[in-house]
């Protein structure tokens, strides 16, 4: 089945970026196409009939499924991007990171106030990255739609800090 074909092709790097950090390598995913098809049968079936106006994708790994997950539902797919990087009028969500913040941003013209945005992203760790782009797309008049994720790390507890965000996470491999 395809959680266990996900974490199958996953590969563990032990001590990347940081010593202690096991870093979840996703890139043999990519080189197999069948597994890409399968991993995008299996959001599509998930999400059912769920609402969905937009796709949003966060930077960087949530562009690789992002916008073709978008695409097989037939909707706009509009990238979360790290600060400095979009060029058009912009909305910026500032968030804690263990050490320092980070910033995330959307083009204003992104959406429409009240479409439902479903947020994308390849992984889900402590919820810190998904949880500021969902207040972000709020404070721009978005409905969370809910959130998908190619893996969940379950130790981190992402799925709990999120969960009061919306309770409709699919997660394909945890
Ligand atoms: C990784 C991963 C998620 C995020 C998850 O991205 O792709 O976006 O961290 O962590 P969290 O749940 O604790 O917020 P990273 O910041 O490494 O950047 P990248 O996608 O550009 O490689
Ligand atoms: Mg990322």
């Amino acid at each position: 089945m395809i959680a266990q074909q996900i974490k199958t092709a996953i590969r563990d790097i032990p001590d990347f970026p940081k010593p202690g950090i096991i870093f979840k390598d996703i890139t043999p995913i990519l080189k197999d196409p069948a597994l890409c098809d399968g991993i995008l049968d299996a959001f599509i079936a998930q999400l059912g009939d769920t609402k969905v106006d937009v796709v949003a994708g966060v930077e960087s790994r949530g562009f690789l499924f992002g916008l073709s997950l978008a695409q097989r539902l037939g909707v706009p797919f509009v990238p979360v991007r790290k600060a400095g990087k979009l060029p058009y009028e912009r909305k910026k969500k500032v968030y804690e990171l263990e050490y320092g913040t980070a910033t995330i941003e959307m083009h204003t013209d992104a959406f429409e106030p009240g479409q439902h945005v479903l947020i994308h992203d390849d992984l889900l760790a402590t919820g810190g990255t998904v949880t500021a782009a969902s207040e972000l797309i709020q404070e721009m008049g978005g409905v969370v739609a809910g959130f998908s994720f190619v893996v969940a790390l379950g130790f981190l507890n992402g799925r709990q800090k999120i969960a009061p965000i919306s309770d409709k996470i699919w997660v394909l491999a945890d």
